[in-house]
């Protein structure tokens, strides 16, 4: 008796296709998780010496640190920051990593490399600009004179507005916050609802009306 018709088309031309798109797909999960590490980021970051040689023991962060400051056990780098975690190369590890934005008096995106290469720490006695590098001047502290506002990475470089983008690739993604992600895109926050419908400074209604 024969059962189903499978066995029609299997011959050594078919067989070889099912290997060959096996392996195709094998090759790319394998790469995926392969890439899916923060491993050159922490050898590097996590090695105090070699920071301190490279010239910025600031950035000195080990595994532990980020864990307890973040409250998220086992989190990697890269989930949060992205970039290449399998690059020993700074400047390859950092391509499209996210970091803190320093916006200059004309909107634009100033280089910190150039303008702060300090640690960002909360500074001063004024709560609101707290977090605003600092640039030491008579005698007291003073807000560093080319840095306008100082922004958070989840936010879009050109808008600097919540970059849905960004929060997508990594609070919202798959294995952390979708859910959380999706509820928030449909706010009155997200969606920026009220002055998105303005037009004008004043008429017929605008923030300053
Ligand atoms: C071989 C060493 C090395 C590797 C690998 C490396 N970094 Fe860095 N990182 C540095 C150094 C040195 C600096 C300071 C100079 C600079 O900004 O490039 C830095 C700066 C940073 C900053 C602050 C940048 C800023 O402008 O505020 C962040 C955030 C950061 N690294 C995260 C990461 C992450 C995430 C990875 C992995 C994807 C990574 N680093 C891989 C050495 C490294
Ligand atoms: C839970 C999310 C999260 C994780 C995980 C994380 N970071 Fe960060 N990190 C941030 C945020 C947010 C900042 C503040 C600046 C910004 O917006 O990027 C920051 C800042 C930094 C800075 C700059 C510190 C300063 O003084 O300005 C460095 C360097 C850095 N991270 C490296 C790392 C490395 C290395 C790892 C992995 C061991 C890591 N981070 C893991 C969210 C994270």
């Amino acid at each position: 008796m024969k059962v189903g018709t499978i066995s029609n088309y299997i011959n050594k031309k078919t067989v070889v296709i099912f290997l060959i798109q096996l392996i195709l797909v094998i090759t790319l999960l394998g790469y995926q998780a392969w890439r899916n590490s923060s491993v050159e980021c922490l050898k590097c970051h996590s090695d105090k010496e070699k920071m301190a040689k490279l010239n910025y023991p600031q950035f000195y962060v080990t595994q532990e640190m980020i864990e307890n400051e973040a409250k998220h056990p086992n989190v990697k780098c890269h989930e949060c920051h992205l970039g290449n975690g399998r690059s020993n190369d700074p400047d390859k590890a950092h391509k499209g990593m996210l970091r803190v934005l320093l916006v200059g008096h004309n909107g634009q995106m100033l280089n910190r490399k150039n303008i702060y290469p300090y640690a960002l720490l909360p500074s001063g006695d004024d709560k609101i600009r707290e977090m605003l590098p600092k640039i030491k001047g008579n005698g007291a502290l003073e807000p560093h004179p080319e840095v306008r506002n100082v922004l958070w990475h989840d936010r879009n470089i050109e808008t600097f507005n919540f970059d849905p983008d960004i929060a997508k690739k990594t609070c919202g993604k798959a294995e952390c916050h979708p859910e959380e992600l999706k509820q928030f895109n449909t706010t009155i926050m997200a969606t920026n609802f009220r002055q998105r419908t303005m037009r004008t400074w004043l008429e017929p209604y605008g923030p300053q009306n």
